[in-house]
């Protein structure tokens, strides 16, 4: 049993119940600090620790938003039924972790809940679980879940119709969601975001084996230390293909995403059926975006990377969505607030560095769709339509009402426009 020596004060969660001043959800990472009294023989923190400050953390998520007395207001106690744990790395005592909740699925009396545990100031995932909870009133039967609380984690959060696998190619583990039977199709996440950025679509494009890895770097996936380059995540994605035994797949790319696309074209062509360019652009970065770059990895290296949420939010999603879909800017939030800072850095120097695709898409030669959003920020509709132009046989579409993530923002409208050009695609 651990000990509670310490004043409880010094031992409880600290969370920020603002963000540059924005009150905020469970979204926000909550930390806490690993005592040596939760360490075992060995000085790993040991797995009763684990499951308990995976425990802590809940409450303190509750205590940011709802309020710890939520289930009790509402006469509804939410039972653990089952519980499935990764421990990625060993942790010690001193350090820091900072734990994201997410509700992954959302019944009527019973919830999913995932749980990553991360270093605060470092690279990697510790660990990562999925709980699943059964809400029982005061007879042990079960209740509706308290809608205030489902509501504050994410009640519309879609359904997750898969368990994130784990796959280590050229020597660095990635995250990858694979869903679906049918004709490969690989969606690749802009920057700084990661794969949950296509779970509303995903849900849309059945027949399809969907394929949804985070980059190295980001999300869930292993964050090494050092330099990103495109080519290493465009072999890093052929790479996973081979684990998966896929030969050939439609590769669609958000952003970032579509310079990664961009790569795997130059590097991997014969592993591409056909290409969707999604708020992306062809040109490398000028000299004024190379100093942005450089100076957004100083910030990350000195502050981490609590401030990119806020700083990127008015640029990734349109006015409207950030006024009338809190869920959505939730949702960035977390992608944003995600991912490693070495995997931060990793990407931005690969963005930096990039080389520019202008020369590429007249030599293009497959079925390619090119999706830009109406209210796009960082790519003005005219440098995307310019761009599809440039691609012999192009087709076009603009996503109303959507700004650089049509897939989160306008999923059924983004979805729609994917299934139409799949479906299109000449048989294998
Ligand atoms: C992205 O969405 O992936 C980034 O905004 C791309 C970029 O910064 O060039």
């Amino acid at each position: 049993m651990p000990r509670f020596d310490a004043p409880r004060s010094e031992r409880k969660f600290s969370t920020s119940a603002t963000l540059a001043g924005v009150p905020v959800a469970a979204d926000v990472p909550i930390e806490c600090t690993v005592y040596p009294d939760d360490c075992d023989a060995f000085g790993h923190l040991n797995q009763a620790s684990f499951l308990r400050l995976f425990e802590r953390a809940r409450w303190a998520a509750l205590a940011a938003g709802p309020g710890m007395d939520a289930f009790e207001r509402s006469g509804a106690w939410p039972a653990v039924r089952k519980t499935t744990i990764e421990y990625l790395q060993p942790v010690f005592p001193g350090e820091r972790l900072r734990f994201a909740l997410e509700i992954t699925r959302l019944g009527h009396t019973s919830f999913d809940m995932r749980q990553t545990v991360r270093r605060a100031t470092a690279e990697g995932v510790v660990a990562a679980a999925d709980f699943v909870f059964v809400c029982v009133g005061t007879d042990g039967r079960p209740v509706p879940v308290p809608a205030e609380v489902a509501g504050y984690f994410g009640a519309r959060s879609p359904r997750a119709t898969t368990a994130t696998q784990r796959h280590t190619v050229q020597g660095v583990t990635l995250a990858v969601d694979v869903s679906g039977d049918g004709p490969a199709l690989l969606l690749v996440h802009g920057f700084p975001l990661d794969r949950t950025l296509w779970r509303s679509v995903t849900s849309t494009l059945t027949g399809w084996r969907r394929i949804v890895p985070d980059l190295r770097g980001m999300g869930l996936s292993e964050a090494p230390d050092g330099d990103y380059t495109m080519a290493m995540y465009a072999d890093d994605l052929a790479a996973l293909l081979d684990a998966l035994h896929v030969e050939t797949a439609v590769v669609c790319g958000l952003s970032m995403g579509g310079y990664v696309a961009f790569e795997l074209l130059r590097r991997h062509r014969d592993r591409i059926r056909a290409l969707v360019l999604m708020n992306t652009r062809a040109t490398a970065d000028g000299s004024d975006a190379r100093a942005r770059r450089e100076a957004m990895m100083a910030r990350v290296r000195r502050d981490g990377t609590g401030f990119l949420a806020e700083e990127m939010l008015p640029k990734l999603i349109a006015p409207v969505s950030h006024e009338t879909m809190p869920e959505v800017v939730r949702h960035v939030r977390m992608m944003a607030a995600g991912s490693a800072p070495h995997g931060i850095v990793g990407a931005l120097a690969a963005m930096r560095d990039r080389t520019d695709a202008g020369d590429l898409l007249a030599t293009i030669g497959l079925p390619t769709l090119v999706v830009a959003g109406s209210e796009d920020q960082l790519i003005p509709l005219a440098e995307a339509r310019a761009m599809s132009d440039a691609i012999r046989g192009a087709h076009w579409a603009v996503i109303p009402a959507a700004g650089h993530l049509v897939p989160v923002e306008q999923p059924v409208a983004t979805g729609r426009v994917l299934r139409e050009f799949l479906e299109a695609l000449p048989q294998t």
